[in-house]
């Protein structure tokens, strides 16, 4: 699958069933304007639908980065700023399509990751950036927030004081201290970059594609409930996985001293 849309490139692997999302805007540095947000939710509903075409859970990953040498993303297109009233913004956001997404979301960072782009890459499940980019909520240089949790974000993935220092200054920190943060996961040079990425993908796609999406949900909802409920979830889970194909095909491949193929039900 290869398809254009106006702000973005859209990707599916057959063979590593990985999609793919690349923001199509290098020449605004890949900003967020009203198109990309429809763009990105359309991208997400035909990712989805890989799924539909048989009877099992395909799609194992999907990998978002951007066009262009420069930017992952420099945040929300600040031309579409004036005009808009509060009116114009709803609770909800694209990037709560992203986590709330079925399969594992990797944030392939190279460049500038600012502000909505920051937060577009906190609404993913993982954050890998080149050695040469650059974070930041620069919102506050505008009389803003980060208005799509940026400041939650960094205070859960690190601390709250780290947050308000980062958004308050509005200064960019580069890749090496925002992983040191715990605000992504690693940063590789950039002669490694591509590879490195490319083989975590890899690892996720040849894990059981149910048992991925299970333990993502988990994750997150460790966020927002008490321990108990989130240890009833995964024990729900688990029983429901024992149940499947890929369990059976994996235990059998353990007992053989063999690799199990998954067929993702
Ligand atoms: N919205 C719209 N356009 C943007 C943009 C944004 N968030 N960020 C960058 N651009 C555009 C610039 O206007 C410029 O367009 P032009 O070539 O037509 O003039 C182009 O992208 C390149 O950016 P430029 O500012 O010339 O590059 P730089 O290397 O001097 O600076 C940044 C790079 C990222 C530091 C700077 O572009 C910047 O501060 N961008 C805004 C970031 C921001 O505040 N984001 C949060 C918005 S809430």
């Amino acid at each position: 699958m290869h398809r254009e849309l106006e702000t973005i490139l859209l990707d599916f692997d057959e063979e590593t069933t990985t999609g793919k999302i690349t923001l199509n805007r290098p020449d605004s540095l890949n900003a967020i304007n009203q198109q990309m947000r429809e763009d990105i939710s359309e991208a997400l509903e035909a990712l989805s639908e890989v799924d539909d075409e048989g009877d099992a859970a395909r799609l194992s990953t999907v990998v978002i980065e951007g066009a262009g040498e420069r930017a992952f993303c420099a945040g929300a297109d600040i031309n579409e700023f004036s005009g808009r009233s509060p009116s114009d913004y709803s609770a909800s956001d694209f990037r709560d399509e992203i986590t709330e997404f079925s399969t594992p979301v990797i944030a392939k960072i190279d460049g500038y990751c600012l502000g909505g782009g920051l937060e577009m890459a906190f609404a993913c499940d993982f954050r890998f950036a080149s050695q040469e980019s650059e974070f930041g909520l620069p919102e506050v240089d505008l009389g803003l927030i980060p208005g799509a949790g940026g400041v939650q974000f960094i205070s859960r993935l690190a601390n709250p004081s780290v947050a308000k220092e980062i958004a308050m200054t509005g200064k960019q920190i580069p890749a090496e201290d925002a992983s040191e943060m715990g605000i992504i996961n690693d940063w590789y040079p950039s002669d490694e970059f591509e590879e490195k990425v490319s083989l975590f993908v890899d690892t996720l796609s040849e894990k059981p594609p149910l048992s991925l999406r299970a333990i993502k949900d988990s994750a997150n909802i460790s966020v927002e409930s008490g321990l108990d409920a989130s240890r009833q979830y995964d024990r729900r889970v688990f029983s429901t996985l024992l149940e499947t194909d890929d369990h059976a095909a994996a235990a059998a491949a353990f007992t053989e001293d063999r690799d199990p193929e998954f067929e993702g039900r």
